[in-house]
């Protein structure tokens, strides 16, 4: 079925909103209860499409599942998982695909799976995932589209330097080490803070992990892993991109379960525009935007660093802000796509490479946008809000990857926004 959203200039946001959970949290956790034999419960589950689309790929491996939307759980029971292979097509669905090859080699020694697909967002390989397996002791055969990967004797425990601080790279090595008997060092490892939350929940199976500054996980290999229950993390770049629209409508919201502490550069740069925030010790955000935002330039890196996931949002904020901002997109070649969606609709945006310019105007206007990518369609819909008319968004199928009811949430504090299936 197709769908499209239709957005329009909205009054200030008002409002709380209870946060989902992380996207990029729950898609590797999901994938780590294939360490262990038996039942694992998942709480505060995001009931997005890529979640969907975990539980198709896991079942196809023969575990058993029950995802309870009205309580945001999912029960995995591991118990019966008895294939490696993963069929191209519940491969090329989404990126996080590939994090079942950690647990898989982990557990059966073999994982037979297809390229992962996802957001085109440039080239992403995973030659630093095959790279790390390889120096386990893992072989590596390519078939057309196809990864057979074998460790003939037992995996091995190595010292693991990554190139780039991937994060899925660090997640595949990491879950693959917790039962790999020997000292797993991985330097260079990215420390975002999903892969904190997947750390949290091996640690409670019983994994053994060192965290040693400033980007080292040290893992001592454990001959088993138990089930366990957990909570998902709460979703930082959800909590973002509704601070965002929050802003570009002069509004002023509470995000009382927000991650607030994991997300300190992007709201500093909130700050820096002129909006007032402030974060409890709990990490719950109350946020109060300027009616005068001032344009801040940023560059996205890995955590600590500004966020790449909450680059295209940020951006469409810096439409409407007073005076011009340098964003250069550093983690992925082709993550700018968004501009020309925004300059449909009025924004003054010139790029140079992975550098985008923007020169704040006084008012966007309606315009019919297709989203390219989980994080662009959230762009568009917080352009939509500020914009004069009506905004028609196509490419639904993004923001429904990632986001839980994002439209409802919106609609929620105030947000002029309904989401509409398409006659044809
Ligand atoms: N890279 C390589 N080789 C590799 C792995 C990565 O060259 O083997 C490159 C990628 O092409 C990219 C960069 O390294 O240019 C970063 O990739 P990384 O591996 O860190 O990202 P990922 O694990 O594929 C996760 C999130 C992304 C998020 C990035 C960066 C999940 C499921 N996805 O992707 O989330 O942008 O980390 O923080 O966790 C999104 O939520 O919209 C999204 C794209």
């Amino acid at each position: 079925m197709c769908q499209y959203v239709i957005i329009e200039k909205s009054p200030a946001l008002k409002g709380e909103i209870l946060l989902s959970g992380a996207k990029n949290s729950v898609l590797v956790i999901m994938t780590s209860t294939l360490l262990a034999s038996g039942k694992s419960k998942l709480y505060n589950v995001p009931i997005s499409d890529d979640v969907y689309q975990m539980i198709n790929l896991l079942t196809s491996l023969g575990a058993k599942i029950n995802l309870n939307e009205q309580e945001n759980s999912v029960e995995i029971d591991t118990t019966n998982v008895d294939k490696w292979t993963v069929s191209p097509e519940n491969m090329k669905k989404m990126r996080a695909s590939i994090l079942v090859m950690g647990p898989l080699l982990a557990r059966f020694g073999k994982a037979d799976v297809a390229l992962p697909g996802g957001c085109v967002l440039g080239a992403r390989p995973i030659d630093f995932h095959l790279k790390g397996f390889a120096k386990m002791g893992v072989t590596i055969e390519f078939f057309e589209e196809f990864i057979k990967a074998s460790a003939p004797q037992k995996l091995k425990a190595e010292k693991i330097v990554f190139e780039y601080p991937s994060v899925g790279a660090t997640e595949n090595i990491l879950m693959a080490a917790t039962l790999t008997k020997g000292k797993t060092t991985i330097l260079n490892a990215a420390l975002e803070p999903e892969i904190f939350d997947l750390i949290s929940i091996l640690t409670k199976m019983g994994a053994k992990i060192k965290i040693l500054p400033p980007a080292t996980i040290e893992i001592e290999g454990v001959d088993q892993l138990k089930s366990v229950e957990h909570e998902i993390l709460s979703d930082r770049l959800e909590a973002g991109s509704i601070l965002l629209a929050a802003a570009v409508t002069g509004g002023t919201v509470k995000l009382p379960n927000a991650p607030g502490n994991f997300m300190d550069l992007f709201l500093d740069k909130l700050s820096e525009m002129g909006h007032t925030i402030s974060v409890e010790k709990n990490g719950a955000i109350d946020f109060k935007a300027t009616k005068t935002p001032k344009a801040v330039s940023f560059k996205t890196m890995p955590y600590p660093g500004f966020p790449t996931d909450l680059q295209a949002p940020m951006l469409a904020a810096q439409c409407l802000a007073s005076g011009t901002s340098t964003i250069c997109e550093t983690v992925y070649e082709s993550r700018l796509i968004h501009i020309n969606e925004l300059q449909k609709m009025g924004a003054q945006i010139s790029l140079n490479g992975q550098t985008a310019v923007v020169k704040g105007v006084d008012a966007l206007y309606g315009a019919n946008v297709i989203a390219s990518d989980i994080r662009a369609s959230a762009a568009l819909v917080i352009a939509g809000l500020a914009a004069h008319g009506q905004t028609i968004m196509t490419g639904v199928h993004h923001l429904k990857r990632g986001y839980q009811n994002f439209d409802q949430k919106l609609a929620s504090l105030g947000a002029k926004i309904k989401m509409e299936d398409s006659v044809s």
